[in-house]
């Protein structure tokens, strides 16, 4: 087993990574506040390891709580359902909450947790690969809005982040794939070794092989408690990690929650900001063609939804949490490594970038240069 810590003072904790976690009390015990305890998971993931993670939690009030699978249920509907057993069941400040499965259950559970009673105690138990190497580390808790994505939420930290990488082995190979984007995305943006030690290995980790998805997994939370430690509020560096989300997030919301993988929308928007950054001059063609070619290799889409006209697509983007000012700013590569935040780009390129992929109307491009224009 793996520890690595999350450094926020007093409130930094431990990511546990190791097969047969779930299953081990002492990884709980020390970070479970008061006697009450409520497990949310969901209809997919309960029949696999709640049992298991029960049986870690004997001793304790233990609650659980199944929810409906999907991100299409990461909603205020939901969310309420979690406020309700809890009230329901006398639950006090000094209970935890604990997250049993992906990021949609992480999420919503950890903005619960953010929430009731002013916040409460709660830990993280991810059971896919995205949520190993992103979602439950850093704090981010929250759910979507029709209008929006992720666009309700609160930065509320787990007590600790138990990865058990056995889990990984029930995962359907589609939703492996979209773990994968997010690996790529910590190469990309801040470690060009682990983006080699990925192109190398990319296919042991299609294969599962266990010893390099943990190596990928550690990597990947290695990077990521660095940038949240460094910047826990996305005050500056932390918005490196949403490289392609702009405009993944637009394609989550524009195809209908759930139909498009979080982890495929990152993917096409990973292939979408390296496009527009080589337009801009900043990223080789060579680099530009590396991360196509790893993307693609790791099962993903590279091309965004041809049936998203242009002209939703800049809507979308302009309801995001990086528009500042009435500013869209975009993560974009200087290089494979070197990401940066920047709002100075030629509204044209990015209308070539958009263009690619179908036309773009006058009408629809008139939005960009509305949220690219100086602020007064
Ligand atoms: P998910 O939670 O929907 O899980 C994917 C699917 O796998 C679901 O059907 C789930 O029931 C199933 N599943 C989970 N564990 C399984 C297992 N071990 N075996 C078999 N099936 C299993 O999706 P996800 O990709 O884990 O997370 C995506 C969500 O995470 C999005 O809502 C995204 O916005 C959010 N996210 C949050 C952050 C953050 O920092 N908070 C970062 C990235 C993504
Ligand atoms: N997934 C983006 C972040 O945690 O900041």
């Amino acid at each position: 087993m793996t520890t690595l810590t999350v450094s926020l003072g007093a409130r930094s904790y431990p990511i546990y990574i190791g097969t047969g976690l779930i299953a081990d009390p002492d990884h709980y015990r020390p970070h479970i506040q008061g006697g009450q305890v409520m497990v949310v998971t969901n209809e997919t993931v309960a029949p696999l390891y709640l049992e298991a993670a029960c049986a870690a939690l004997t001793g304790l009030r233990v609650s659980t709580l199944i929810l409906p699978d999907g991100e299409v249920y990461k909603t205020q509907d939901a969310l309420n359902r979690i406020y309700d057993a809890l009230l329901a069941e006398r639950f006090s400040r000094d209970c935890t909450l604990i997250a049993l499965g992906g990021g949609v259950i992480g999420d919503m559970a950890g903005f619960a947790a953010a929430s009731y009673q002013r916040g409460v105690a709660f830990i993280q138990i991810p059971t896919t690969l995205l949520a190993q190497v992103d979602s439950s580390v850093g704090g981010k808790t929250g759910i979507n809005h029709p209008l929006g994505k992720n666009m309700i939420g609160a930065f509320h930290q787990p007590r600790a982040v138990i990865a058990d990488t056995a889990t990984l082995n029930t995962l359907s190979d589609r939703e492996l794939s979209a773990g994968l984007a997010e690996v790529i995305k910590y190469g990309l943006i801040r470690d060009p070794d682990f983006f080699d030690w990925l192109d190398t290995h990319l296919m042991a980790l299609r294969d599962r092989d266990p010893d390099t998805l943990a190596e990928a997994i550690r990597r990947s939370c290695e990077n990521k408690a660095q940038v949240v430690a460094a910047d826990e509020l996305e005050n500056g560096e932390r918005a490196l990690l949403n490289l392609g989300h702009t405009f993944g997030h637009a394609i989550e919301t524009g195809t209908g929650y759930g139909n498009w993988l979080h982890g495929e929308a990152v993917g096409v928007g990973m292939c979408m900001a390296a496009d527009l950054s080589a337009r801009l001059g900043w990223l080789s063609a060579a680099a530009l063609q590396s991360t196509r070619n790893l993307i693609g290799r790791a099962g993903l889409p590279i091309a965004p939804p041809p049936d998203l006209p242009a002209q939703r697509f800049l809507e979308l983007m302009a309801v995001d949490k990086k528009v500042l000012d009435g500013r869209l700013r975009l993560v974009l590569l200087r290089a494979i490594g070197a990401a940066v935040v920047t709002d100075q780009f030629d509204p044209a390129l990015l209308r070539a970038t958009l263009g690619a992929s179908g036309p773009v109307t006058d009408a629809a491009f008139g939005i960009v240069h509305e949220l690219a224009k100086p602020v007064l």
